[in-house]
């Protein structure tokens, strides 16, 4: 638990005086007016055709927003920048690995999108086909997406860090027979073989797939590729100087899925629609992240997960603003390379997470202090919960005592943040993520939906839609209602159930505590302890396995795993390598166990269910409470013994 600390702070007026939103009266003003407050996230877009209705609640929880307007994403963040006379202005700057730099102004971007675009639509993409896209941190990561948007096919972006498996499961999931992948990547200075992971997961699905192959590597690809595969590069010479008309969608219109882990080891889709998300992504840009046209502006999220969906490429672009991107890791070639990348370009703002942060406390202030941050302005947050000690680090050695921070809560299905200050408002407190955004219903409340009291623990809901949330679970509204409304809902009282567990204060603000599911959160990778135990025990010789969260200095969290092995098999040293093997398979190497711990049974209540909360408490080394309602109280002496000699 990271508990807040009573310091606060006040954003600096230099900062007051430039802020996109200052005003205190916006709650207000948000409040007297919903729904139709959001109008003025929706006005931030340039519409085809204008939207009849605000909010249309007639379905809830199956919302609608802004029904009956049309508008297309790619245009709202290339064309209409153009038209406004951008087309020179820096779009996407790019860090690849050491000193290999490039910059797409707005009419760079505008090309590229628009010959990918004009490919995909030769290679049979229509409209509203799902196109799978399977990139590291390379340029042709947002350009795909944004080539999907204008002619109005859904992306699901697949984290590169993924195996062929999870890969595979997504791609059958969401029934989809397009991938744009590449040949490899860098990272820490080697070479990953990326198109291998593809094609094998390829090999495990029962239809066709048409692939795009981007060449990232130098090497020639045309001997590698099959009859179905394509050279992104030659795709581009072939439809060189090609426009295509974005497509005019819907405003419920799908923009992109987004698989996300939960309490079952199934991953689910979530889906975002066009016009909510994007005016969503784009207001709380401007009023969080407090982005200007000419800023540059650096969120260091992956965009395989959703902060890069919305605050790396959707919420910046829309606003006209310079995004950057970096590809590798914070620590190679060595532990200055953010610091060197952020005074290079004379980055404005930064969003990064709090396990991020925390390595670079540990790793010392001297590799910042060497580098000019002047040019930052305000610094971000998201992700986990971020501890007072981290928080003031942060605000000390990389804002200079001078940047406000904004520690953003929300998550995958939010589409953007939830809980924040305003950076030009509100007051900070270190460890406290803040009051709700304007508009924005968060509550904290006991298990029966009762606001709780300042200072006791509770759960994260929301009682009102917001434009930003998601439409749905692909393929199962079953499960959205069930897992996400029915929780906390009463009658036609709608309210939203986070997953999250959290208290607040006389002041109204929000501490984040953490998950209450079986969702786990390890470096800012959200991960289901049911995808890990179902890799695990699917290893000939496993019995059972439970999987828990143990805190970790760094990661925030770690991934420990409880396993039992059946009459045939005595633990060692190759069945241990096994089990990590089936997770790095099963999901990727970043869900790779901190710790296998071997236990001739897993502690289980006299009912027969495994009490993981004595695992996480034996995890942390914590006191175990009362054990006496196990069936087999004797096997914790002999789990806490094999955990320390792991
Ligand atoms: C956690 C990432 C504390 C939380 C955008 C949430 C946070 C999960 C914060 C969503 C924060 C996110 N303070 N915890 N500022 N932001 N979380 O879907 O547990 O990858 O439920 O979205 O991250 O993770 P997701």
């Amino acid at each position: 638990m990271a508990p807040s600390s009573d310091e606060r702070y006040e954003p600096p007026e230099s900062f007051v005086e430039q802020a996109n939103v200052s005003d205190p009266g916006i709650y207000d003003e948000f409040e007297e007016n919903w729904p139709d407050c959001w109008e003025r996230t929706a006005d931030l877009l340039d519409w085809d055709e204008q939207y009849d209705q605000v909010l249309d609640e007639s379905d809830a929880p199956f919302y609608e927003w802004f029904p009956g307007g049309r508008l297309n994403a790619s245009y709202n963040c290339i064309d209409r920048h153009i038209e406004a006379g951008q087309k020179s202005h820096a779009a996407l700057k790019w860090e690849g690995k050491r000193r290999e730099t490039r910059t797409y102004t707005y009419q760079d971007l505008y090309g590229e999108v628009n010959e990918l675009a004009a490919a995909l639509r030769d290679l049979g993409v229509e409209e509203d086909d799902v196109v799978t896209i399977y990139l590291p941190m390379i340029p042709e990561l947002p350009i795909a997406m944004l080539a999907c948007a204008r002619i109005g096919a859904p992306h699901s972006v697949v984290f590169a860090g993924f195996s062929a498996d999870a890969l595979a499961t997504r791609m059958k999931s969401a029934d989809s027979e397009y991938l744009v992948t590449c040949d490899g990547y860098y990272r820490r200075g080697n070479a990953f073989n990326q198109k291998s992971k593809a094609d094998n997961a390829l090999m495990g699905l029962d239809r066709q797939v048409t692939t795009v192959v981007v060449d990232r590597l130098g090497r020639d690809l045309d001997h590698s590729l099959d009859d179905d595969q394509y050279d992104y590069e030659e795709l581009l010479l072939t439809h060189a100087g090609t426009t295509v008309s974005p497509v005019a969608r819907d405003a419920e219109d799908m923009l992109f899925l987004m698989y996300t882990s939960g309490t079952t080891g199934q991953p689910k889709g979530v889906i975002h629609s066009t016009g909510g998300y994007l005016a969503y992504a784009a207001w709380t840009s401007r009023a969080v992240l407090d982005l200007k046209p000419e800023d540059t502006y650096w969120c260091s999220a992956d965009i395989g997960w959703i902060t890069g969906h919305s605050y790396t490429v959707y919420g910046p672009l829309a606003l006209g603003t310079t995004t950057l991107l970096y590809e590798g890791t914070p620590d190679y070639p060595d532990r200055s390379r953010l610091w060197e990348i952020v005074e290079r370009n004379a980055v404005d703002v930064f969003y990064t997470a709090p396990t991020a942060i925390r390595a670079f406390m540990k790793w010392g202030q001297e590799y910042p202090a060497d580098y000019d941050l002047s040019s930052l302005r305000l610094l971000g947050t998201v992700g986990e919960p971020i501890n007072p000690r981290a928080w003031k680090w942060y605000y000390k050695h990389i804002g200079g005592e001078d940047c406000p921070i904004v520690d953003t809560w929300w998550q995958t299905e939010t589409g953007g943040m939830m809980v924040s200050t305003l950076p030009g408002i509100g007051t900070m407190k270190p460890g406290s993520a803040g009051p709700p955004l304007p508009g924005i219903g968060a509550r904290v409340v006991s298990e029966d939906g009762a606001p709780i009291d300042p200072g006791e623990r509770g759960y994260l809901v929301a009682d009102r839609p917001w434009p930003g949330m998601f439409r749905t679970l692909y393929g199962n509204d079953g499960r959205y209602r069930e897992e996400y409304w029915e929780p906390f809902s009463e009658g036609d009282d709608w309210v939203y159930f986070s997953g999250d567990g959290a208290t607040i204060d006389y002041e109204g603000y929000i501490t984040v505590l953490g998950r209450v599911d079986d969702v786990i959160n390890v470096s800012g990778h959200r991960l289901g302890t049911m995808e890990i135990e179902s890799a695990i025990v699917g290893v000939p010789g496993v019995a059972e396995a439970a999987v828990v969260g143990g805190q970790h200095e760094t990661n925030g969290t770690a991934i420990y795993a409880y396993v039992s092995t059946d009459h045939s098999r005595d633990p060692d040293e190759t069945l241990r390598e096994r089990i990590v093997e089936s997770v790095e398979d099963a999901i990727g190497p970043f869900a790779r166990p901190e710790a296998v711990v071997f236990t001739p049974e897993l502690p289980k209540t006299r009912s027969g269910k495994i009490m993981r909360r004595l695992l996480e408490n034996i995890a942390n080394r914590e006191p175990l409470g009362d054990t006496s309602t196990l069936r087999n109280p004797e096997v914790v002496g002999e789990i806490e013994a094999a955990g320390r000699d792991d």
